[in-house]
């Protein structure tokens, strides 16, 4: 019983005899294969140049009466036909479909061209190998990148501005940390967002720092009072720069 899939194959090799089968003492032909075709090369009798095997080929009748006088051992000869893979065993069964006698120089130039072939075969298969590769690593690239940036466009950091607060010097608080944020180059992605009175008059200026990290560890927004343009600075080290949510959260 055979798979209904065959594969088309080409081979040279060296005939070595003739092996009997049920139905005839010529049903097979034993040769020593040198190269395969490019074609078959994907099959599973695949015989990559450089290496030989032997192998046993079943003879249709025709061919077994066009062979029995024909064939010499070590004649060179061409192959061409089909493989088929034994369903209960696994095993592919070769089947001769034509078969020509070659010339010593003719097998030569046919395994020398086949090595050419499978060799650029070969480096097409590792350059793809290597481009699946980078497109893999930039894909990752990005994703990380669009996570970062993700992440640092959803933190603002909310400054009051209203009468108290700007006598306490918050607009001073928010030149620094948009300072700090420029030299550390975040300032394109954090928000400074002044806003009005947020009823902490009394201990201005006052700061919330809303973060996408705190929201993930299920962290209070981090307010501060009494802010100053160096302990603004200090924060905005700790809670941005450094990346942790470790302030001093009221
Ligand atoms: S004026 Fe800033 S909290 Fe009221």
């Amino acid at each position: 019983m055979y798979s209904s899939n065959s594969t088309q194959f080409g081979c040279v090799g060296q005939f070595l005899a003739f092996a009997s089968g049920e139905k005839s003492p010529y049903q097979y032909l034993t040769m020593q294969v040198a190269a395969t075709d490019s074609a078959s090369a994907s099959s599973p009798v695949e015989t990559p140049v450089g290496t030989s095997s032997l192998q046993q080929i079943k003879l249709n009748g025709a061919l077994r009466h066009m062979m029995m006088g024909y064939l010499q051992p070590q004649d060179w000869i061409r192959v061409v036909g089909k493989v088929k893979v034994d369903a209960r065993t696994g095993d592919p069964q070769w089947k001769a479909q034509e078969i020509v006698k070659i010339s010593t120089q003719q097998a030569i130039q046919y395994a020398q061209q086949k090595a050419i072939q499978q060799k650029a075969a070969q480096q097409q298969s590792e350059r793809q190998k290597i481009e699946r590769q980078a497109n893999s690593n930039n894909i990752d690239k990005t994703s990380i990148d669009k996570t970062s940036a993700n992440e640092a466009a959803s933190t603002r950091i909310l400054i009051c501005q209203k009468s108290s607060c700007r006598k306490r010097g918050s607009q001073a608080v928010e030149d620094a940390i948009a300072r700090t944020l420029k030299t550390h180059g975040q300032s394109q992605h954090i928000t400074i967002q002044p806003t009005g009175c947020m009823k902490q008059c009394k201990t201005g200026p006052h700061m919330v720092l809303i973060s996408s990290k705190a929201r993930q560890k299920k962290t209070s927004n981090l307010r501060y009072t009494q802010v100053t343009p160096r302990s603004a600075n200090q924060i905005i080290k700790n809670e941005i720069i450094e990346n942790e949510i470790t302030g001093n959260a009221l």
